[in-house]
């Protein structure tokens, strides 16, 4: 069965705390944290006191995508605040094998994740040692933005890949999902899918979710 994990950066962010607890009342499998930093990405967000804050709100698995330049300088705050996934960016990092390395070290799930026009083979050197890779089919920054659908090629390469090598790592899908785009995901060898406007957007939270676990693989 597919994941599911609604990004909260579409949540209402006066009062987060109860939104986090919609979506685990929702039946989310984790809670999409989009970190950013003005720098990576033309955004900020929240940092590791924000998410230590959300944390006691759920029990669910906090999936925490770092857009930030050199996450080397923040991981372990990330994962004292809470993080259960900490995915880092090929494009953000030169140690990009290190930091999964730190990652595994403080007892935490690591991901890579790549741009729209980040080849696969970029993150393919780390696919062997990481639990998540974070496809973006929009470029990151900003929520309600359109699914890009040039990159499900690189969503099916990156299916073949793993069921080539007998990876498990999840695939997740981040950017303009929706029910429409979603489905293509799956079809295309998705395994999670993140999306912000989508599901904060519907009019029944856990319906949606419902509707998404039943696309075709
Ligand atoms: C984009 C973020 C996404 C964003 C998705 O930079 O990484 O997680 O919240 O939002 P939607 O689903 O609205 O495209
Ligand atoms: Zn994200």
């Amino acid at each position: 069965m597919i994941k599911v994990a609604p990004s909260i950066l579409s949540a209402d962010f006066s009062r987060l705390g109860e939104e986090v607890r919609r979506v685990e009342a929702s039946g989310a499998d984790w809670v999409h944290v989009d970190v950013m930093d003005g720098m990576f990405v033309p955004n900020i967000t929240i940092g590791p006191s924000v998410i230590k804050n959300l944390r006691p709100h759920s029990k669910l698995p906090f999936d925490v995508h770092l857009m930030i330049v050199k996450p080397e300088r923040y991981i372990k705050d990330f994962a004292s605040a809470g993080a259960d996934y900490i995915t880092v960016h090929v494009e953000a990092s030169e140690v990009v094998s290190q930091n999964i390395d730190k990652i595994h070290a403080l007892g935490k799930k690591a991901g890579v994740s790549v741009n729209p026009a980040t080849p696969l083979e970029m993150a393919e050197p780390y696919l062997q040692n990481i639990e998540l890779l974070l496809i973006m089919t929009v470029n990151p920054g900003f929520g309600g933005q359109s699914f890009m659908s040039e990159v499900v090629p690189k969503i099916e390469q990156a299916r073949r890949y793993r069921d080539e090598h007998g990876l498990d790592f999840d695939i997740e899908i981040d950017g303009g999902i929706n029910a429409a785009t979603g489905r293509t995901c799956v079809k295309a060898g998705a395994t999670a899918l993140a999306a912000g406007s989508a599901l904060f957007g519907a009019k029944d939270m856990k319906a949606e979710m419902e509707s998404w676990r039943r696309f075709p693989a």
